[in-house]
């Protein structure tokens, strides 16, 4: 037993009560019986006499590194360390350190068995550190914000379930940030990164995804379920659970255990509320491989167990257990959760822009480039020499409406004034003007956060859906680009005047 487990529930035994109001989840897992062996949290620490770092972040003006530990023992993440650190420049999470002693951290996740998904053969790119930001008892912190071809991974583990051992997981995810890909998870997966078959993993799992065949919960999603492997799955199988709901809080606790052939399902929301079942019952039978289990222990966060990284989503924070734990322990960590008071805050910053509706231009602030605007000529998004002395066409080719963001209210959409109901969107990596098709991929795609510039003039547009990607002016075209990233686009040299542009009246 660590010597922080006997301590917590030494401390425990001495005060006569469990689960008292001062522990954290980890300190309420293990007075139930069931200690963490993983406890991830980039907004917090999980214990509540830890102190050590929560995660490390690499900024990109120099490659340096830095941990964020909390501001006190047991308390939330020191979120001012990481704005000093990063001023100027971007951050990425480099690690999230495992608050247990059992040395399981998470770091970038290598390429795995899925066949595609975003450059597929590569080890999966690394979270901005300033894409989920949120509140925690009115203190600054920020979240892991998992885009497609994003994630971590530990396949050294220690203390995990293997086999068919018994485990619990929660984490605390946005509910309001999912895809259909495969397979935002946090939880158990294979060691060596491959699909090595049914039963090799039991994760949590959030979104839409249609379960491999396995059935899904109630309603259009997003739902949590458990990624099983080769299934993910809401009930028995085959089953479309119609006790597994579709879940629309903005913070949400998901909860997925497992045991000799029982596991369960559990959620509700992170802010209020109690705990409910979504499903309690035997392991699916319908396929084999899944009674009993073969859990190999490595952990997953924002990906499948053969690193399938088509999907996104936002994690706080979550842990893993040893041993199956009791309902009434998982109702005393929501209790934790919601006295952590979730809540958001701003996605934006910098100076302000007009108003919603009005129009405006975006002025390029690279030496090169003083007299350059962000315009469009059809769907090809560039910088242009403009004035009011240019033609009317192209006055209007650089003015843009500001919206509120199509995939996020919290940003904004910028619709063409010379195309009405064509917007700035990405689309691999390029800058399109294209119609709203009103999808939920290209809302999110076309919605941007200003924040303060990275050079210092006017703002950087940071993109809501890839938030370590701000747009670009590289050789005259207009791109979403991360700082030292692998396209030629992303290039380090005069990255921070390339994102920055200055924001003044529209053309037209
Ligand atoms: O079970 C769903 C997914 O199937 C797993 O996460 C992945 O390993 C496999 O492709």
């Amino acid at each position: 037993m660590s010597s922080r487990i006997s301590r917590q529930r030494a401390c425990v035994l001495a005060l006569g009560f469990v689960a008292s109001v001062t522990a954290g989840p980890c300190d309420i897992y293990a007075s139930g019986g069931t200690p963490c062996v993983a406890a991830h949290g980039t907004t917090r620490a999980l214990y509540d006499d830890y102190s050590g770092p929560l995660y490390q972040v690499q900024r990109g003006s120099d490659g340096s590194t830095a941990d964020i530990s909390p501001l006190s023992a047991g308390g939330v993440a020191d979120a001012g360390a990481q704005d000093s650190f990063c001023a100027g420049t971007t951050c990425v999470i480099t690690i999230i350190y495992d608050q247990s002693d059992q040395g399981n951290d998470l770091t970038q996740a290598p390429p795995g068995g899925a066949a595609s998904g975003p450059e597929a053969d590569d080890y999966d790119s690394l979270a901005s550190a300033i894409g989920a930001p949120v509140t925690l008892n009115g203190k600054k912190a920020y979240g892991v914000f998992i885009s497609p071809g994003y994630g971590y991974r530990n396949d050294e583990v220690s203390g995990t379930a293997t086999g068919d051992d018994p485990e619990g997981m929660y984490a605390v995810f946005d509910g309001t940030h999912y895809n259909t890909g495969c397979c935002f998870d946090y939880g158990n997966a294979e060691t060596n990164n491959l699909d090595t078959g049914n039963g090799h993993m039991e994760a949590i799992y959030f979104g839409t995804g249609d379960g491999s065949g396995h059935g899904t919960g109630d309603g259009s999603g997003p739902w949590i379920m458990a990624d099983l492997e080769n299934g993910l799955f809401s009930g028995e199988d085959p089953i479309n659970n119609p006790g597994d709901p579709t879940i629309t809080s903005r913070f949400v606790t998901a909860i997925v255990k497992g045991e000799e052939n029982h596991w369960a399902i559990r959620g509700g929301d992170a802010t209020s509320g109690d705990l409910s079942t979504y499903y309690n019952g035997v392991r699916p039978s319908a396929a084999d491989g899944y009674n009993p289990m073969s859990k190999e222990g490595a952990i997953i966060l924002g990906i499948g167990g053969d690193n399938s990284n088509r999907a996104q989503g936002t994690f706080y924070e979550g842990v893993m257990t040893s041993g199956y734990p009791s309902d009434d322990t998982e109702n005393s960590v929501q209790a934790d959760i919601i006295a952590a008071k979730y809540a958001t805050t701003a996605l934006t910053s910098g100076p302000d822009l007009p108003d919603v509706g009005s129009s405006v231009s975006l002025r390029a602030t690279s030496a090169c480039c003083t007299t350059r605007y962000l315009a469009h000529t059809g769907s090809d998004v560039n910088t242009q020499e403009v004035s009011s002395s240019s033609s009317s066409d192209l006055q209007q080719q650089a003015s843009w409406t500001v919206r509120t963001g199509l995939g996020n209210s919290d940003c904004f959409s910028f619709e063409s004034v010379d195309t009405p109901g064509s917007f700035i969107r990405h689309s691999n990596w390029e800058l399109h003007v294209d119609t709203n098709d009103d999808s939920k991929g290209f809302a999110e795609d076309a919605t941007f956060c200003p924040q303060d510039g990275l050079n210092g003039q006017g703002n950087s547009f940071r993109s809501w859906s890839y938030p370590t990607h701000f747009w670009r002016h590289y050789e005259s075209t207009g791109y979403i680009a991360s700082n030292g990233g692998v396209h030629a686009w992303d290039t380090a040299d005069t990255f921070n005047d390339d994102v920055s542009w200055e924001v003044s009246d529209g053309f037209a």
